[in-house]
């Protein structure tokens, strides 16, 4: 069985490549072609185990993702199986797979749901996920200004970004990075809002992805009464793993909730009718790191594991 290490991975893979291969596994997965296997956690003396996975039956491959959480800190494991052999093929280590598909997917939703093209991005969060998350965005969208609210944020980033980006990009204070923002992301570990949600525009796109527990919230209950509609990658999992959503005192507002199947099935629009708000709250599923880590078996095996840029196919 190979073993694909945290450096290949992210040596074989992009965040278009992996926002390609997201669209076509939940395409997929509208079709009945592909599964997702929910998340399970198992917890012991504060450390938890998880698994997620997923079956895409169209690309004849199924997996899991496996990873304890100790002291807050997670270490991914994804195991893939070839179904026109039924062997396991692949094991590769997740930690990049994890980064790339995160701030891939905000990207596959925020190209198809977002328009006009907005000028102005808040990024809350500048750790190891909010970093990827604005360069992923900044491949599709041509901000003038990024607003970073981190008190920890490495000041050597924000200039780097400013370089990749070509936009404005400064350290500044909740309100200021909400307001007039078209895209606002969250990518932190509070378990707390981390902005007012009366700050926003009414037409701005929000995409919180830092927690996937029932316990912990970036966004407050004014964020999600306001928006007009609440993106989840799948329902299922979802609605109970969000906290977001769990704690919100009008969590039973169904008719605002729409997932990847629906909107990849056509049942509904991805961009709204009317101007409003639109919310992603993406909690990570597992046949999101089954598509990643068959994009990177393929590249692995079709050659571009060590290439040159130039080189690849
Ligand atoms: N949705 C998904 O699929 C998915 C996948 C992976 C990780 N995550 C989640 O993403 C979150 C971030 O992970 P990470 O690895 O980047 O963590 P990290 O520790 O590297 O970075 C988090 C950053 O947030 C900052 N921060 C904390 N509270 C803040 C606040 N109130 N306002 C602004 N900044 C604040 C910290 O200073 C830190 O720099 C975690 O909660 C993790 O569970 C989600």
């Amino acid at each position: 069985m190979l073993h694909i290490t945290d450096p290949q991975v992210a040596e074989l893979l992009d965040f278009r490549g992996v926002a390609d291969v997201l669209a076509e596994a939940f395409q997929d997965l509208a079709d009945d072609k592909a599964a997702v296997h929910g998340r399970q956690r198992t917890d012991c003396a504060g450390t938890k185990l998880s698994t997620m996975g997923g079956v895409w039956a169209a690309r004849n491959v199924a997996g899991v993702k496996v990873y304890p959480t100790v002291a807050g800190q997670f270490s991914f494991a994804v195991i893939l199986f070839d179904l026109s052999t039924n062997t396991p093929v692949a094991v590769l280590d997740g930690n990049e797979l994890t980064r790339f598909r995160t701030a891939a997917i905000t990207r596959m939703v925020a190209s198809r749901a977002v328009a006009p093209s907005p000028r102005k991005l808040a990024l809350f969060g500048a750790g190891l996920q909010g970093r990827s998350q604005a360069h992923a965005l900044c491949e599709v969208f041509r901000f003038d200004e990024i607003c970073v609210v981190d008190p920890k944020a490495d000041p050597a980033w924000i200039d780097r970004l400013h370089a990749r980006s070509g936009a404005r990009v400064r350290l500044t204070t909740a309100e200021k990075a909400v307001r007039d923002a078209g895209i606002v992301v969250t990518a932190t570990r509070s378990a707390e809002p981390v902005f007012d949600g009366a700050w926003l525009e009414p037409g701005a796109f929000v995409a919180a992805i830092g927690t996937s527990t029932p316990k912990g919230r970036e966004l407050d209950d004014t964020t999600m009464t306001r928006a007009a509609r609440i993106v989840v990658e799948w329902k299922q999992q979802s609605l109970v793993e969000a906290g977001e959503i769990v704690l919100w005192n009008q969590r039973h507002l169904s008719e605002k909730y729409v997932d990847l199947p629906e909107l990849f099935g056509g049942r509904q629009p991805w961009q709204l009718q009317q101007p409003g708000i639109t919310v992603f709250k993406s909690v990570g599923v597992g046949l999101a790191d089954v598509a990643t880590a068959q994009l990177v078996l393929s590249r692995a095996r079709g050659g571009w594991l060590l290439a040159s840029d130039e080189a690849r196919p």
